[in-house]
């Protein structure tokens, strides 16, 4: 597998979000599916795995802790604190944003624990808490820096406003946010921001959670709880729209010698080598197939052309409802 540098590490060109294998898109797979599958990334040479606090509350970074810590020099471990789950009344667990410096130090101890690691290399603020000034969210991260507890820190959903006033507080290691060829806005300018500053771009979503594999064609069978149901893009009407754009896409990954998944990533990988997108799947065909985008040498007019096919213009509909927009930073907005 190619690699791509990721601050102080060498990372696979495609790295793994474990997301899937806990929570997010119906239910989720058993233990023993989701140990397959990390334990086949890891054999593919995949070295860069992404959780977070917040995927299943807690149950994804103790899936990774259980199945990754025996092989833990092997790989560059990504985690993300600044967003967790409440109870409420009914019993139902809600996410919640909270930046405050005491809630980030706890935070961090607990993915720690669960993780079964002394140290997480790259540690994310999952969204910026509005009501924290960003220096003091990142204030606090870099204290974990020094007391050796993270290594190198990140951020997710920035505008690059933002990315810059955290960097001047502590050296920040990767932005992660949405990009695909659906979702253009780190465009605007947060890939440009972390060229000059020497961050890498992780790319979450990189296959439009399905879309762009061409394979999901009916989103009223979608599980009650796929976080997708509330998203515009997958409301039925508007996603049958969408996939209207799959047709030549899938005739151009054809030509191309290589799937719809394939050639979506294969476009990521070449919008900048300071790129990492991180595909998520709970399939060991689909991961095999992911990661033979890596190795793709894809004309230049194979990609301008599935960039000319797939982009804001052409797609219809926001990618999140209102109150998960109100979450992400302005720039990064639709
Ligand atoms: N920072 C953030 O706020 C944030 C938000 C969302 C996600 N993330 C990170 O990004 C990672 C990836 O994002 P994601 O899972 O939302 O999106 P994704 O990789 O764009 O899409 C995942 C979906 O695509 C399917 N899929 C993957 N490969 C396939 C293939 N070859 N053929 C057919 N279907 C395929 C998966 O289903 P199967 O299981 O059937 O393969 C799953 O439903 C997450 O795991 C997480 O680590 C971060």
């Amino acid at each position: 597998m190619h690699t791509r540098t990721l601050g102080p590490f060498k990372v696979s060109a495609i790295g793994l979000g474990c997301m899937n294998l806990s929570h997010a898109y119906g239910v989720p797979p058993s233990p023993e599916q989701g140990e397959r599958v990390l334990l086949a990334a890891l054999d593919a040479g995949v070295t860069l795995f992404d959780t977070a606090a917040l995927y299943g509350f807690g149950a994804n970074e103790e899936l990774v802790g259980r199945v990754m810590a025996p092989h833990r020099r092997k790989f560059t471990l990504a985690s993300k604190g600044g967003m967790g789950g409440v109870r409420g009344e009914d019993g139902v667990m809600s996410r919640v944003i909270d930046g405050r410096p005491e809630t980030l130090r706890r935070n961090c101890e607990d993915s720690l624990r669960r993780l079964k690691t002394d140290v997480i290399d790259l540690y994310y603020l999952h969204r910026w808490d509005k009501n924290v000034p960003i220096e003091d969210s990142v204030g606090a991260m870099s204290d974990l820096v020094r007391a050796g507890k993270v290594q190198t820190l990140g951020l997710s959903e920035v505008s690059a406003a933002t990315l810059r006033r955290a960097h001047a507080v502590h050296p920040i290691t990767a932005v992660q946010t949405e990009y695909s060829l659906w979702t253009r806005n780190p465009e605007i300018a947060v890939l440009d921001a972390c060229r000059e500053l020497g961050a890498a771009f992780v790319a979450f979503s990189p296959l439009a959670r399905a879309f762009l594999t061409g394979r999901l064609t009916d989103v009223t069978t979608l599980d009650a709880k796929d976080i997708r149901r509330p998203m515009p893009r997958f409301a039925p009407d508007t996603y049958a729209q969408n996939l209207r754009l799959m047709a030549p896409f899938a005739d151009l990954a054809r030509e191309a010698g290589c799937t719809p998944a394939q050639l979506a990533l294969a476009w990521l990988l070449r919008q900048g080598e300071h790129v990492v997108p991180i595909p998520g799947t709970t399939s060991l065909e689909h991961l095999h197939e992911d990661l033979g985008a890596a190795d793709l040498d894809l004309p230049d007019a194979v990609i301008r052309r599935a960039g000319d096919l797939i982009n804001q213009q052409t797609v219809v509909g926001n990618r999140y409802a209102p109150q998960a927009t109100g979450e992400v930073d302005t720039e990064n907005f639709a």
